[in-house]
């Protein structure tokens, strides 16, 4: 297939973790548009088949309204972008609050309303990479946390209100990811330790479930998976 004949795919955070292993797995048949900010780790992506790397911050919605305005078809959307930085209620400021707000929760929101009058064209699939944070509070996680339990809201009544316009919605909640999220993550709390691998997920693990959503057959909705690797510390 040429690459104008190709589904077409967004992936935000495209260039890291869970999204870069996406982007490669859904490269193999999608034109991939792959959204990230760092130049190094976007320029590496112009030498993968059919992915086009989009310097572009999602909080900047003149710019992301400009991209999906560029955009001829829309298939699949992948919100994978975040941030996560470790905090209490007593510890976080406002500004923390609204840094995570903003790129958590209110860019995929804008971005899918944007992306909504394409991918209901192609009966297309939104799929949100959440956490367990999405649906768990820990201590001292509150502001991610927060911030991820709206992203549940914000995929469930999406879900329920593009149902009759013939849009699927799914979440994807993985546990601990080894990817650069989790282990910045790691540095700031001080554990310098290397990772036992079995309470890991690899990021291409869960970037196969984000594939299997994507190749579900025309019957299926998938709402919500839960991925936890073999061995979970918090859970188990
Ligand atoms: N790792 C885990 O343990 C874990 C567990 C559960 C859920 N998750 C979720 O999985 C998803 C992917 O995380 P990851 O672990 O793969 O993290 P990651 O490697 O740090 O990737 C995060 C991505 O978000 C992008 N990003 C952040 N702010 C942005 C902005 N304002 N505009 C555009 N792009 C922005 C980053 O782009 P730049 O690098 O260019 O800034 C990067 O590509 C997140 O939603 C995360 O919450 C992760």
């Amino acid at each position: 297939m040429t690459a104008s004949t190709l589904s077409v795919a967004i992936v935000t955070g495209g260039n890291s973790g869970i999204g870069l292993e996406t982007v490669k797995l859904l490269a193999t048949d999608h034109q991939v548009y792959a959204i990230g900010r760092n130049p190094q780790t976007l320029q590496a992506l112009e030498k993968v088949a059919n992915v086009i790397p989009v310097a572009l911050d999602i909080t900047d919605y003149a710019a992301v309204a400009a991209f999906t305005a560029s955009l001829a078809r829309v298939d699949v959307l992948v919100h994978s972008a975040a941030i996560s930085v470790l905090s209490t209620t007593y510890s976080a400021t406002p500004e923390l609050w609204q840094q995570h707000l903003s790129i958590n929760v209110i860019a995929p929101a804008e971005l899918t309303r944007l992306a909504l009058p394409a991918l209901r064209a192609s009966q297309g699939k939104v799929v949100f990479i959440n956490s367990g944070s999405g649906t768990l509070a820990l201590a001292g996680h509150v502001v991610y946390s927060a911030s991820k339990f709206a992203l549940t809201a914000l995929a469930h009544a999406l879900r329920t209100e593009e149902s009759e316009h013939g849009v699927r919605v799914a979440t994807i909640a993985p546990g601990p990811t080894d990817t650069p999220m989790n282990q910045a993550s790691r540095q700031r709390a001080g554990n310098h330790a290397p990772i036992n691998p079995r309470e890991y997920l690899e990021a291409s693990s869960v970037a196969r479930a984000v594939r299997f959503i994507v190749d579900s057959l025309e019957d299926t909705q998938i709402a919500d998976i839960v991925i936890r690797p073999r061995r979970d510390k918090a859970r188990r």
